[in-house]
């Protein structure tokens, strides 16, 4: 069996437990790939997984090996591979229950891959798939978010955020951004039509009557934002716990709670998005593979602004 550099956790707990080491070379089955990554992304679920928040809903065998954002180059297209093949370069979101991509290679499905946008590195190309899909989900699969509504998006400077904003200026929607302090020029840059500074403003005091609110913050964010829907508009949250369904119909708006899936098809349409020119990643942090530690304290901060990137190759 052949061995590779990956950073596995071998029990729950602290930055500390990510171990940087040789394991063995994974191989991919039917409709799998096997890839070499050139990046992976550090996503919040990272450290909730490694302190092991997240085992009730994901039974891992340990060792596991995080990072669910990758982007590299086809090694090996498996059995009944219809849409890959080798050499190809590739970005993609794999199976948050299977092994994920800090590490020299990873085993992911055909159905979570799609071709990387032509006109960015590998770096910018991890640092997409789970966020963007995620911000995709919530804007267009739950809220059905059209052309001139009014959307309020929390932690708008966030890898999730920033791709919400993007996206839903992109559909032609007003857009209302919340970030602190720090991040209210990144906001405008963005492109969002209103940025709030929470740390100067309640929002509550200044938004009124939104199609939309996305929430990717939750506790009393969340709790404050049902006040600034227009009756009839919908709260989509991806935090947990998930929003009361009996508080929304009191009030007389929806509600939507979800976990974002791999969708290939989706990331093709990313990827066409971020090739003309439409939507791109921001990228604040690079680091190497050997420093998934430090990584893991800064997503753990929960003030990143855009993305943090390990570089593998
Ligand atoms: N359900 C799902 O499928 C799903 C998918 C992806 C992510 N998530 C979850 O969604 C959350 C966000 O993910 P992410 O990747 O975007 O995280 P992230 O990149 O770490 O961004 C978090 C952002 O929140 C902002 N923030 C913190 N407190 C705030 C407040 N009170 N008001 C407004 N903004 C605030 C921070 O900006 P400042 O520094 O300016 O405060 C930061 O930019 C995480 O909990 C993650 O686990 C869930």
């Amino acid at each position: 069996m052949e061995n590779m550099k990956a950073v596995r956790v071998h029990n729950y707990g602290g930055p500390e437990v990510l171990r940087f080491e040789n394991a063995p070379r994974p191989i991919p089955g039917s409709g799998e790939l096997l890839v070499r990554v050139h990046a992976a992304a550090v996503n919040p679920v990272d450290w909730k997984i490694r302190a092991g928040h997240m085992k009730e809903i994901f039974p891992y065998t340990l060792p596991l090996i995080p990072g669910w954002d990758v982007s590299g180059v086809v090694e090996v297209a498996g059995p009944d591979v219809k849409q890959f093949k080798k050499g190809d370069e590739v970005y993609a979101r794999p199976d948050l229950a299977r092994n994920g991509g800090y590490a020299e290679y990873v085993v992911v499905r055909e159905t979570e891959t799609a071709l990387k946008p032509r006109s960015i590195d590998h770096v910018h190309a991890a640092a997409i798939p789970i966020v963007a899909s995620t911000a995709w989900q919530a804007l267009f699969d739950r809220a059905s978010l059209a052309k001139g509504q009014r959307i309020l998006i929390h932690g708008a400077a966030g890898g999730v955020g920033s791709f919400a904003v993007q996206l839903a200026k992109w559909k032609g929607a007003h857009v209302i951004g919340t970030a602190s302090t720090r991040n209210q020029a990144f906001l405008r840059e963005l492109g969002v039509d209103e940025a709030i500074d929470y740390e100067k403003a309640r929002f509550d005091d200044v938004v009124k009557g939104v199609d939309v609110v996305f929430d990717t913050i939750g506790g009393d964010t969340r709790a404050r934002s049902w006040k600034v829907l227009k009756k009839g508009g919908i709260l989509v949250s991806i935090v947990g716990p998930p929003p009361s369904a009996d508080e929304a119909a009191k009030l007389g708006v929806r509600t939507a709670f979800f976990s974002a899936q791999p969708n290939a098809s989706q990331l093709a349409e990313i990827a066409a998005l971020v090739d003309s020119g439409k939507i791109k990643p921001f990228v604040e942090t690079v680091l190497p593979l050997s420093e998934a530690r430090r990584a893991h304290e800064l997503t753990e901060s929960g003030h990143a602004r855009g993305k943090i990137v390990l570089q593998v190759a």
